[in-house]
């Protein structure tokens, strides 16, 4: 009864321009080590179970991009959204499918675009998760131990007793400002919300009925349909309809059933050019340059340099900035308000 959702809709806009709207990261071989994140997320839930059983959720637009990057996996097993929702649309929506089909499902909610040091810790706290989720009616997320105060993620609060790992959460708070994550960070009290979450479908789908009605109602008009040829039909015309909303805002921050299991397994978000610099620098041991090219750099400290294979860069004098060279765009930007990038792709309207 257990199965995983793979997240793969988002467009990664803090990691332009090499993560562009028709061509978002999750894609990409961003570590340079061969295998995009995508495929890496989906060989690390293969040691979990069988193919069969793991689903891609993703906007259609990617469907091929998908089939080409993952060709084992079954046609029927990726599900195209026809417009971006976020991901509380994309949960649902996935919930009613699986629960379908099989009304004991558990379900593994998962991002396609973060990177996992320890694979094995990191299978074995999955299993442990799905089997309490079986027999408890909770919504649990993983948690990390917060090691700056980082406005990108979902901070929790949770009751310190506890009879195995998992912890009930006092107070989820989604994407904090930055005084509140400080404060957060400083009282020790808090992880990180990794964005992996595991549930029941029963127990996901009475959250959506409680908490967020207009989308249960939705996709509940289509339940004579997943799994049929009618379902695609269906959701063509009715996805577009949900609200624009992530699950951390519709579900996590206002459902009383929510528990955290702390994790330790080298989890980080690559979301910013600068994560990816801390991951690729302690894990893979290059130091600041990330990709192709040929560097001759003088004076030239702790810069992410992300240069095509054929390009040769001199650089000089040059401290804590960004070097993205990525066909048509040239980014040349300080590392600290990397933040910010994200609006230059709002400004410059996806240039793709
Ligand atoms: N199918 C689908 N459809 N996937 C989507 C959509 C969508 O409309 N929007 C985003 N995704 C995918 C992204 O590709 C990513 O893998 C995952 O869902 C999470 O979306 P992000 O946009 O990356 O969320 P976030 O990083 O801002 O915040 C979430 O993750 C943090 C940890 O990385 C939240 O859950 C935070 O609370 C959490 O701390
Ligand atoms: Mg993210």
């Amino acid at each position: 009864h257990n199965y995983i959702f793979i997240m793969a809709g988002g467009v990664g806009s803090r990691f332009w321009p090499k993560s562009r709207n028709a061509y978002p990261k999750q894609f990409i071989d961003i570590l340079g080590i061969g295998r995009s994140l995508l495929q890496l997320t989906y060989d690390r839930f293969l040691k979990v179970c069988p193919a069969e059983n793991i689903f891609i959720v993703t906007n259609s637009a990617y469907k091929e991009l998908i089939q080409e990057q993952l060709p084992d996996l079954a046609q029927g097993n990726i599900l195209c959204e026809p417009s971006r929702n976020n991901t509380a649309p994309c949960i649902s929506y996935a919930a009613f499918k699986i629960a379908a089909k099989d009304p004991e499902a558990c379900m593994v909610i998962a991002p396609s675009d973060h990177f996992i040091l320890h694979e094995d810790v990191f299978v074995n706290d999955i299993r442990h998760s799905l089997e309490t989720v079986a027999r408890k009616d909770i919504l649990l997320t993983l948690g990390i131990s917060p090691t700056r105060p980082d406005t990108g993620y979902g901070y929790i609060r949770f009751e310190q007793k506890t009879e195995d790992r998992i912890h009930k959460v006092i107070q989820f708070t989604e994407k904090p400002v930055l005084e509140k994550a400080k404060e957060f960070l400083k009282s020790g009290d808090y992880v990180w919300n990794a964005g992996i979450f595991i549930w029941s479908a029963k127990t996901i789908l009475q959250a959506f009925e409680l908490l967020s009605p207009q989308l249960f109602d939705l996709f509940n008009q289509g339940k004579d349909v997943y799994n049929t040829g009618e379902e695609q039909a269906f959701i063509n015309k009715n996805y577009p309809l949900s609200p624009n909303i992530s699950i951390d805002y519709a579900i996590m921050e206002k459902a009383a059933n929510v528990y955290t299991m702390p994790v330790n397994f080298g989890w980080s978000d690559l979301g910013t050019w600068a994560s990816l610099y801390q991951t690729a620098d302690k894990n893979i041991g290059i130091n600041n340059v990330l990709a192709g090219g040929e560097l001759q750099l003088e004076e030239t400290e702790d810069c992410i340099i992300h240069l095509p294979k054929d390009k040769l860069a001199v650089i000089r004098g040059l401290k804590d900035f960004i070097v993205v060279d990525d066909k048509d765009v040239l980014l040349i930007y300080p590392k600290s308000s990397e933040q910010e990038i994200k609006k230059i792709t709002e400004r410059l309207k996806e240039q793709d």
